[in-house]
C-alpha cells in the first residue's frame, strides 16, 4: 500500500517538473520569435527570403506592415533602422519614405531636435535634387555638399521650394517673433496697432516702429550717442502700400531680377511688422559697413534686442543682398542668441525644436 503511494507521488512530481518544461520552452519560444514572424507569416506579402529581418523588427500594428517593411529592406534599411523609421514616424510618413530613395542619413536627421517628421520626404528628395537651388538668385552661394545639419535647416525654412512659393500666411502672428520672408507673409491690411513715432532726436520725421521697438531704439541710439555715435532711423514701419510702390519703382529702375535681390515683394517685407528698421550714419545718410556706426551696431545692437538682419555671407539663406543697415528688433534673448551662435534668424527659428 505504502509502495503504491510512493509511486504515486513519484508519477505526479515527474509530471509536474515535465509541465514545467514545457511551459518553460513554450515561453522561451515566445520570447525568442519576433512577433512580426510569428503573426503575419500569412499576410500576402510575407516574404520568406526576409524571414531575418522580421524576427528582428518590432511588430508594429499598422495596414500595410509587411509591405512596408519589404519596401524598406529592399531600399537598403537595416533592421535597427527600420525599427527606429517605426518609432518615429506614421504611416504617412513611411510611406513617403518607401517612396523615395535609401537615405543613410534618415538616422541623423532623426537625431536633430530640430528635425520634422513631415518634412522627411522633402530632407530626402532635396539630398538627392540635382538642380536644388538653382532657383536662387544666390544658387552659386551653396556650398556643395551640404550636411544632413544643413538639410535639415534648409527644408525647414522652406529652401527646398523656389521663393514665393508654399507661402504661409502670418498675419495672425502678434508676437515680435514674427518671422517675414519670401516664405511668409502678411496680409494687404496688417498693421501692428502699438505703433508709436520714434523721437525725432533719433529719426527722420514721421518714423514708427512698435512701441517695445521704438523705446529700445531710442535707448540704443542713446547708448550709441554716449560712445560719440549718432544714428538715426531713416525708414522703419512700412505699409503694404507704400512697399508696394517702391519696389514697383525698383523693378522699373533697376529691373525685375535685381530688385527682387534687395526689395521685398509687398506683404513680404519686415518693415511691415514695424519691428524692421533702417538705420542712417551721422550724415543722415544709410549705414555702409566702412562707418563707425556701422562697427558700433555690430557689436551693440544685440544689446538692445537687434540684430543685422541680412547679413553678408547668408544672403542664400535670407534672399537678400547684404543690407548693411537693415536692422530687425527681436527682444534681448532671441537677439542675444543669434549674436552669440551667428545665425540668421531663418536659421534660428528652422533650428527650434
Ligand atoms: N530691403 C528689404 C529686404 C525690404 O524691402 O524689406
Ligand atoms: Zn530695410
Amino acid at each position: 500500500m505504502k509502495k503504491r503511494k510512493a509511486n504515486q507521488r513519484v508519477f505526479i512530481i515527474i509530471l509536474l517538473i515535465i509541465i514545467f518544461v514545457v511551459c518553460i520552452t513554450v515561453l522561451l519560444f515566445n520570447l525568442t520569435t519576433s512577433k512580426t514572424l510569428k503573426m503575419d507569416k500569412n499576410d500576402k506579402d510575407f516574404n520568406k527570403d526576409y524571414t531575418t529581418f522580421y524576427e528582428d523588427i518590432t511588430y508594429v500594428n499598422s495596414d500595410n506592415f509587411i509591405k512596408n517593411i519589404n519596401s524598406l529592406i529592399e531600399l537598403g534599411y537595416s533592421i535597427q533602422d527600420i525599427n527606429l523609421i517605426y518609432d518615429t514616424f506614421d504611416e504617412k510618413e513611411i510611406n513617403l519614405i518607401t517612396n523615395s530613395k535609401y537615405d543613410s542619413d534618415i538616422t541623423n536627421y532623426i537625431k536633430l531636435d530640430y528635425f520634422k517628421k513631415e518634412n522627411i520626404g522633402r530632407y530626402i528628395a532635396f539630398k538627392y535634387d540635382e538642380n536644388k537651388l538653382d532657383y536662387s538668385y544666390f544658387a552659386k552661394d551653396f556650398k556643395k555638399d551640404l550636411t544632413y545639419e544643413d538639410i535639415v535647416t534648409y527644408v525647414n525654412i522652406g529652401l527646398d521650394q523656389e521663393y514665393y512659393t508654399n507661402v504661409n500666411n502670418v498675419s495672425n502672428e502678434t508676437d515680435i517673433k514674427i518671422l517675414v520672408n519670401k516664405y511668409h507673409k502678411l496680409d494687404e491690411d496688417y498693421e501692428p496697432d502699438d505703433l508709436v513715432l520714434i523721437d525725432t532726436k533719433y529719426a527722420t520725421e514721421g518714423q514708427k516702429l512698435r512701441k517695445e521697438a521704438a523705446l529700445a531704439f531710442e535707448n540704443m541710439a542713446k547708448a550709441a550717442k554716449e560712445d560719440k555715435i549718432n544714428i538715426y532711423a531713416g525708414s522703419a514701419y512700412r505699409s503694404y502700400d507704400y512697399q508696394d510702390w517702391l519696389y514697383n519703382k525698383y523693378v522699373l529702375e533697376d529691373g525685375f531680377t535685381n530688385a527682387e535681390t534687395y526689395s521685398a515683394r509687398a506683404g513680404y517685407s519686415e518693415h511691415q511688422t514695424g519691428l524692421a528698421v533702417d538705420i542712417l550714419n551721422k550724415n543722415w545718410t544709410l549705414i555702409d559697413e566702412d562707418d563707425s556706426e556701422y562697427t558700433w551696431l555690430v557689436n551693440n545692437s544685440y544689446k538692445y534686442g537687434f540684430i543685422l538682419r541680412y547679413k553678408r555671407g547668408y544672403e542664400n539663406i535670407t534672399g537678400y543682398m547684404f543690407e548693411d543697415w537693415h536692422f530687425r528688433y527681436l527682444g534681448k534673448e532671441v537677439a542675444n542668441d543669434i549674436h552669440n551662435f551667428n545665425l540668421t534668424y531663418e536659421e534660428y527659428i528652422a533650428k527650434q525644436a
